[in-house]
């Protein structure tokens, strides 16, 4: 069976919750196990395990809390290893263009750099998932929306 990690870091529980709605579009297509794991409880090495990986961060600054890099950084050590397998990315921020788009994007990059595979989204939220504090209805779907597009790529492709 495919396996999909939704790793994040979240101090007040707004990128968790957002974490919780990518799980469940990640399971809704079935036959994919999904895992979600704060990023304090998650070793690197973990993720060579997962055909998808999936960060979610809250906006700190424009970009990934440091907690997130600390991990990313940490997969260093099997650079190379994690090509082919498939990545996407969410954020919370407090304010309407406070940087949740570049922190987004700031994963992506750094997926990108592993030879992770990555698709956008046409309709919804083109980077990633993005809310303003907690997820309202409009980013509970893109949420959702994102775990099961990277369950359906995972099938596809891994
Ligand atoms: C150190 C720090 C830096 C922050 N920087 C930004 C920022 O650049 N832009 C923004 O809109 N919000 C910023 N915020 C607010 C958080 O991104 C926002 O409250 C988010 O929803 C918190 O997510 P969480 O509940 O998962 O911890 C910052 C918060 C902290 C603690």
């Amino acid at each position: 069976m495919k396996k999909i990690a939704v790793i994040y870091y979240s101090r007040s529980g707004n990128t968790e919750a957002m974490a919780r709605l990518v799980e469940e579009g990640a399971s809704s297509p079935g036959d994919v196990q999904v895992d979600v794991h704060a990023v304090g409880d998650i070793i690197p090495d973990k993720v060579l395990e997962y055909d998808g990986i999936i960060m979610g961060s809250p906006t700190y600054y424009g970009s990934m809390a440091g907690e997130l890099k600390k991990f990313l950084d940490g997969t260093v050590q099997f650079h190379g290893r994690l090509e082919g397998k498939v990545g996407g990315a969410f954020s919370s921020a407090a304010n309407t263009g406070g940087g949740n788009e570049t922190t987004v994007t700031d994963i992506l990059k750094a997926m990108l750099v592993h030879g992770m595979v990555i698709q956008g989204n046409p309709k919804g939220d083109h980077y990633g998932p993005v809310s303003i504090n907690k997820p309202d209805s409009r980013v509970k779907d893109q949420c959702r929306d994102l775990g099961k597009r990277v369950a359906e790529l995972v099938k596809k492709v891994t």
